[in-house]
């Protein structure tokens, strides 16, 4: 069996030593091809759970394994590394830089490496086309609703072809419509690709399949009606 591509081991989490435990034992097994949905309360921890899970922020408690390895011991460098070699974000806020059109944003990360190839630039317009932003790729982000700022934030988080992509809430300022595409675009792109989403939208998560909710510091086999 091929090692998970991620892995929570009884991970706790707390801000600071006078602070509430945000996480209180969660463990999670993310594994190529897995779909899953985390759902919750505001304030439940869901955002810091993605956080730790995408290595960018550790556990106080717990360990946060890549492959089946521990990274406890590995050196920022090493962490940003896997970041960008096996996940793609997509945050809460888009972060996408103003100054830069929606196909310059989708190319950003691929600059990691390379100058962006042709190939690169026809994988990134596909990724907007498919995202039903084919006439937006000259925009800047102030040219762009924030349904459609959301949808160059999945594109720019799919260019790299992560083995994971974690999503805060990526259907957040969509319509229904929309909504049902975008899942359905990252459930379908690449078979292999772990997707989990954060999400309000219990059709989303209905369309993810695995649904996990967050309360109370841990995570529980949600209800799927
Ligand atoms: N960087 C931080 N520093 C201190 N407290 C934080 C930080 N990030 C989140 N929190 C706290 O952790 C709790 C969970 O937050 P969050 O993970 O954003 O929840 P959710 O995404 O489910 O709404 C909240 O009480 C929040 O205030
Ligand atoms: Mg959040």
């Amino acid at each position: 069996m091929e090692a998970p591509n991620l892995a929570l081991r009884d991970v706790r989490k707390r801000f600071s030593p006078d602070e509430p435990w945000v996480l209180e034992g969660v463990d999670l097994v993310i594994s190529p091809g897995d779909r899953l949905a985390i759902v919750g309360p505001s304030g439940s921890g869901k955002s810091t759970l993605l956080a730790i899970l995408g290595l960018l922020e550790a556990p106080t408690i717990g360990r946060v394994e890549v492959h089946g390895q521990d990274t406890a011991g590995l050196s920022e460098d090493a962490r940003a590394a896997i970041r960008r070699d096996l996940i793609g974000f997509v945050f809460q806020e888009h972060h996408l830089l103003p100054h830069l059109t929606a196909l310059q944003n989708v190319l950003l990360p691929v600059h990691a490496d390379r100058r962006p190839s042709r190939e690169d630039v026809a994988r990134a317009e596909s990724l907007l086309d498919q995202l039903g932003l084919g006439d937006r790729v000259g925009h800047l982000p102030g040219e762009l609703s924030s349904g459609q700022r959301q949808r160059v934030a999945v594109a720019r988080a799919l260019i790299r072809k992560p083995k994971v992509i974690l999503a805060d809430e990526p259907t957040g300022a969509l319509d229904p419509g929309r909504s049902r595409s975008l899942v359905s675009m990252l459930v379908d792109i690449d078979p292999e690709m772990a997707v989990v989403v954060v999400t309000h939208d219990p059709a989303v998560a209905r369309a993810l399949g695995t649904i996990w909710s967050l309360r109370d510091g841990k995570l529980e086999p949600a209800d799927r009606t």
